[in-house]
């Protein structure tokens, strides 16, 4: 038996990366599973994903947009009963200070990864409160946690995802309801494909160096971890961000 049998997890971003991992994961742990993105999955994803969970429902829409997130969190209820997990993970990141980032790319960061955020959480948690239990993670960063250069927005945003998280945690705690979020480090996925360009090459291999484990990371080992914070195991775990970043924050050494 899975560890999640029977279970109705909602994930934004299921479409790819973290998300699709996820959804993956959790499928074969026995969840059902209802995806939620401004993009299609790839058809190879998405039939590994039907091999896991012949049940798996799939909406495409924007985080930004409350009326189809909406309609999306009320279809999954409706399809399948009830909402257990929601997966915050759609999200975008974009490279600028705050003197040379357009305010139109510091509204698109902070509307997709921190209001995204919000706006799946309350289309989902009142399908929560009808149940009395539930349980959210969010997709923060090791960069809600630690500030990097020339990420302004996407430092906001998810240093909001960050204390939302706890926000949550206290708000809910005593309807059943525990809320996490993930701080993962630099993870492959399409989100970072970009850092393997001939001119980030250097970047890249400093940034990995500074994961302790000498290492990116890869996004089913932080499905692994979501799997842990969504799961009966973690019963007594809520408000916390959990490092999966191959030792990124647990220091620095001094001779790289
Ligand atoms: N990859 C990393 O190194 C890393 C590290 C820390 C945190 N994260 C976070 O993990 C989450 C998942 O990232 P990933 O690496 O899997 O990236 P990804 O690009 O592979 O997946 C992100 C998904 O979000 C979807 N998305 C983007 N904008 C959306 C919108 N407006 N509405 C609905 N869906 C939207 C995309 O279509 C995509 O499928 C993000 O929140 C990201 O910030 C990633």
């Amino acid at each position: 038996m899975g560890r999640l049998e029977g279970q109705i997890a909602f994930i934004t971003g299921a479409a790819s990366g973290i998300g699709m991992a996820c959804a993956k994961r959790f499928a074969r742990e026995g969840a059902k599973i209802a995806g939620f993105d401004i993009a299609k999955p790839a058809d190879e994803l998405w039939q590994e994903l039907l091999a896991l969970d012949p049940e798996a429902h799939f909406s495409e829409g924007d985080v930004r947009d409350e009326a189809s997130v909406e309609a999306a969190a009320g279809a999954a209820a409706e399809r399948f009963g009830r909402i257990d997990i929601l997966v915050n993970s759609a999200g975008v990141s974009a490279a600028g200070t705050v003197g040379d980032l357009e305010v139109s790319e510091w509204d698109r960061v902070i509307d997709i990864n921190l209001k995204g955020t919000y706006i799946a959480s309350k289309h989902v948690v009142k399908h929560m409160l009808e149940q009395g239990s539930g349980s959210i993670v969010n997709l923060a960063s090791i960069e809600g946690l630690e500030a990097f250069p020339s990420q302004a927005a996407y430092n906001a945003s998810k240093g909001g995802v960050v204390l939302l998280t706890k926000n949550m945690a206290i708000d809910y705690g005593q309807f059943g309801i525990r809320v996490n979020c993930l701080c993962p480090g630099l993870i492959d996925t399409p989100m970072t494909a970009i850092l393997h360009m001939d001119e980030l090459k250097e970047m890249r291999d400093k940034f990995v160096r500074s994961h302790m484990l000498g290492r990116a990371g890869k996004p089913e080992e932080v499905a692994a971890a979501a799997l842990f914070l969504v799961s009966d195991d973690a019963s007594f775990v809520t408000g916390h961000s959990l490092v999966v970043d191959g030792g990124f924050t647990a220091g620095r050494r001094l001779t790289d």
